[in-house]
Parts: structure tokens; sequence; C-alpha cells
């Protein structure tokens, strides 16, 4: 990943404005996420589900390739109380944070060799939750454009190491084609 990614993504991040609200899939699994020990939120933006994950005690770390993202997290977290820990990472050049992790979140990035990365890092039984726009997504949408997407099917066999919890892909909620996973690792 090119430094010209990174100013693309500040860049991004410096024009707009708010933040999103924490993704509805990650809150629909509450009842399976722990309420403490560690989390790691990966390329996670400007940090509303790892603010999220904080608020329901976990220790939680964010990375991503964006620093402005993560002044925006961190900064967010402070007016509301929660501490998070935000690392630059350029998850496709450098090692994801030592573990282990009681949970790992990954939502709406791809880089396929991940998920040899995931078990390593999450304690044994931790969970992956995990949401990617399939190819069918651009029937109704040009953005992603087709590099930043999955196959269509393609994701339970891109998994190492993890038991499924659960699997869908379609057109969700929100309108978008995607591929959503609640993994364990065994
Ligand atoms: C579509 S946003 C998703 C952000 C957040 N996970 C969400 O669902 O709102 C993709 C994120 O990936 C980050 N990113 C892109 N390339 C990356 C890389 N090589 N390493 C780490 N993060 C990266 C971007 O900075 C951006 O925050």
């Amino acid at each position: 990943m090119s430094e010209e990614e990174r100013k693309r993504w500040n860049a991004r991040y410096e024009a707009r404005e708010g933040r999103k609200e924490a993704s509805r899939f990650l809150r629909e699994q509450e009842p399976l996420i722990p309420s403490e020990g560690r989390a790691l939120d990966v390329a996670g933006g400007e940090g509303a589900e790892a603010e999220w994950l904080a608020r329901r005690g976990l220790e939680v770390t964010l990375v991503d390739l964006s620093d402005v993202a993560l002044e925006k997290a961190e900064r967010a977290g402070r007016a509301s109380g929660v501490k998070l820990r935000v690392e630059r990472v350029d998850v496709e050049t450098e090692s994801l944070p030592r573990g282990p992790f009681e949970v790992v979140v990954c939502l709406n990035y791809l880089w396929r060799p991940l998920f040899a990365e995931f078990p390593r890092v999450l304690a044994p039984g931790g969970l992956l939750i995990f949401a990617q726009p399939t190819r069918s997504n651009l029937e109704r949408h040009a953005h992603p454009s087709s590099r930043f997407l999955l196959e269509d099917g393609e994701l339970p066999g891109l998994l190492e190491g993890v038991e499924i919890i659960s699997y869908t892909e379609g057109w969700t909620e929100e309108g978008r084609h995607e591929a959503r996973l609640v993994a364990r690792r065994r």
C-alpha cells in the first residue's frame, strides 16, 4: 500500500463531517460479544465500532492506515469518555498488533492475506466479525470498485483456523450486497 493511498484516505477523512453510527451488523452480535478482554478493529477508520466495543467494557485497539482517521477516533473516544488505543498500521505490509484478542472486527476492508493472520491474533475461542461487499454490489453501486470486492461465495474459502458461527450473503437493509461472517477461533 502506497503513501498515495494513505493520502487518499486522509483527504477523505478530512473532508468528512460527523461520524457514522457503529455498524448495525456489529451491534446485532452483542449477545456473543464478551464485556471484558481485548478487541482489535482492523482498518477501523474513525472508530465508531471501536468506541461501541469499548463502551461494552472491552480494551480496544484500532489500527488503520490513515492518521487523520486515527486522530478523529482518539478524539471522539476521549470526548465520550472511552479510551481507545490507536496504531497506524499498514496491514498490507505490517503485522497486526500482537494478540491475543477476544474479538477481532474487520468491516468494509478487504486484504485477503489477513485471513491467515486473524487466527494468529485471536485468543482461543475468540470471535472474528467480518463484513465486506461482494461483486453483486456493483449491480446497484459503482463503489467500492471491483478490486475491493469479494467474489460472490468467496468468503468461506478464505477462512483459516476458525469455525463459522453465522454466514450470510445478500442485500442488506442498508442496500449493499455483503458477505457477513461471525466465526470463532478453534
Ligand atoms: C471503507 S473504510 C472502513 C472503515 C470502517 N471499518 C468502517 O466500516 O466504517 C476502509 C478503511 O481502511 C483503511 N485502510 C485502507 N488501506 C489500509 C491499509 N493498507 N492498512 C490499514 N488500513 C487501511 C482506510 O484508511 C479506511 O479507514
